[in-house]
């Protein structure tokens, strides 16, 4: 098959030049005249390599070269200059460019380049250049498991670092599948209890009636069934760390009991009286909104400002698309070692689907996603057909389509319902997404039945 070459330059003779000859080489070529037009045909084109010139009208080729090699890393770009500014080739190179090329150009070597970027090319090399990427996160970090670039990301892990060895309670909140789990555990390793005990209470999964004597312990008889003295996971997490997860979900009698923890390290056992010390970090996490919690009178504004020393907010996936490539990279090594195979990487159209898709599971679903392609896969790449189908369908769920010629009334009420499903029917958020009151949003739902 034919490789195809996107040429992207504003002067037309070279366009001609350079395309001729490398059509006389063999490729396929196809042309832009600015980077605006080149970046619409790398999104709608099977594009194997580029080369763009730099200062173009529109859309610069360094405004290309950084939107390709951050939303398709696999595709090489070749960047040509004109004399004497060898320092924007330098920050190309800097910006994930191939190589450069002077401009007049040099046929012979521009041919020799495209070769070699072919050759040695797109997966293999990034898929290695994400591996060692990847190791080189690890060890800066020192958090084994996390992965992630993107500044967001970044930020959590600073804050991270800085509050592990303290003893400051730690608050984390995100969406489902966000990491708030993993987020913990590198809390308490990179804290100086990290050889202490670890204890996980996963507070929703408990029975609200054993939630209390699990977490605090009991005395003989304290209830029907308590046959003998039992100490709970805080005496448990003793020197150590304890990890709440789903606090959102506790009653009012075990947020008093955990108060007084947090205030006086003290509490009695259920059925008891003899007071306990003890000595516990507390990292806790939601996925609830505690502020609105605590207005509905569910949850205790005390305990909050307790808990919530230290915040760690999770942003979305959808927030940090460039941690995409890194992570599927990441799940990719895993899951090929886990079923005994080698896949190599992911060709460009599946990436380009896991980059846009919208990832309401967060990295969860990334991560399962990734997980099923390699059990499903073939070949040694991973192709569109492997991935589910609620990512292939390309109903992409950030955007919608509205076809010219159709109604206000029809356009308002495509883009309250795309909004209403992305929220998975939360009002509230759709509203505030929408910049309307939920009155509003009410009156809009009846008139367009789309509850
Ligand atoms: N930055 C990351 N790098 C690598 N793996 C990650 C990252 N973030 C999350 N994961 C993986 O994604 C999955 C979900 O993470 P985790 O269980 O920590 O999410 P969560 O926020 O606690 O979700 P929930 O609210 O549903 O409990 C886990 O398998 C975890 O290992
Ligand atoms: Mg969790």
């Amino acid at each position: 098959m034919k490789c195809t070459v996107l040429i992207v330059d504003d002067e037309k003779n070279i366009r001609g030049g350079l395309a001729k000859s490398l059509e006389l080489d063999g490729y396929r070529v196809v042309t832009a005249a600015d980077g605006e037009e080149g970046w619409k045909t790398v999104n709608r084109d099977d594009i194997d390599l580029v080369i763009a010139d730099l200062k173009m009208p529109r859309m610069s080729g360094e405004e290309l070269l950084k939107r390709i090699s951050s939303a398709y890393p696999t595709i090489p770009v070749i960047i040509l200059t004109g004399h004497g500014t060898i320092e924007s080739a330098v920050g190309a190179m800097r910006d994930g460019a191939f190589d450069f090329v002077t401009k007049p150009v040099n046929l012979e070597r521009l041919s020799l380049l495209v070769k070699r970027a072919l050759s040695n090319r797109e997966l293999h090399m990034q898929h290695k250049a994400l591996k060692e990427e990847i190791e080189q996160l690890k060890a800066k970090h020192r958090f084994e498991k996390i992965v992630g670039k993107s500044p967001k990301m970044k930020r959590v892990m600073d804050v991270v670092e800085q509050v592990a060895d303290t003893k400051a309670s730690v608050l984390i909140t995100g969406e489902s599948g966000v990491g708030k789990e993993l987020i913990a555990d590198a809390v308490h390793h990179l804290s100086s209890r990290a050889d202490r005990p670890y204890i996980k209470v996963h507070c929703a999964a408990l029975a609200e009636s054993l939630l209390e004597s699990e977490l605090f312990g009991h005395e003989k008889g304290a209830f029907t069934g308590a046959a003998g003295r039992k100490r709970g996971r805080f005496e448990l997490a003793d020197k150590g760390t304890i990890f709440l997860d789903e606090i959102g979900e506790i009653n009012a009698q075990v947020q008093i009991k955990i108060l007084r923890v947090l205030q006086e390290r003290t509490f009695e056992r259920v059925g008891g009286e003899e007071t306990v010390s003890v000595d516990v970090r507390i990292i806790s996490a939601t996925n609830k909104d505690l502020k609105k919690e605590i207005e509905q009178g569910r949850f205790r504004e005390d305990l909050f400002y307790r808990l919530n020393v230290v915040n760690v907010d999770i942003p979305p996936l959808r927030e940090r698309k460039e941690d995409i490539p890194l992570l599927s990279a990441a799940f990719l090594k895993e899951f090929n070692g886990e079923n005994g195979k080698s896949i190599q990487g992911i060709s460009q159209k599946a990436g380009a689907l896991l980059y846009n898709y919208a990832w309401p599971g967060n990295i969860r679903e990334l991560r399962n996603c990734i997980e099923s392609a390699v059990v499903l896969s073939r070949t040694d790449v991973i192709e569109v057909e492997d991935l589910p189908m609620t990512i292939r369908s390309g109903s992409d769920d950030e955007n919608v389509m509205i076809p010219l010629g159709v109604t206000m009334a029809e356009a308002q009420k495509q883009v309250i319902e795309a909004t209403l499903n992305f929220y998975k029917g939360n009002k509230t958020r759709t509203a505030e997404a929408l910049e309307i009151g939920r009155k509003t949003l009410h009156r809009k739902i009846q008139e367009y039945s789309l509850d």
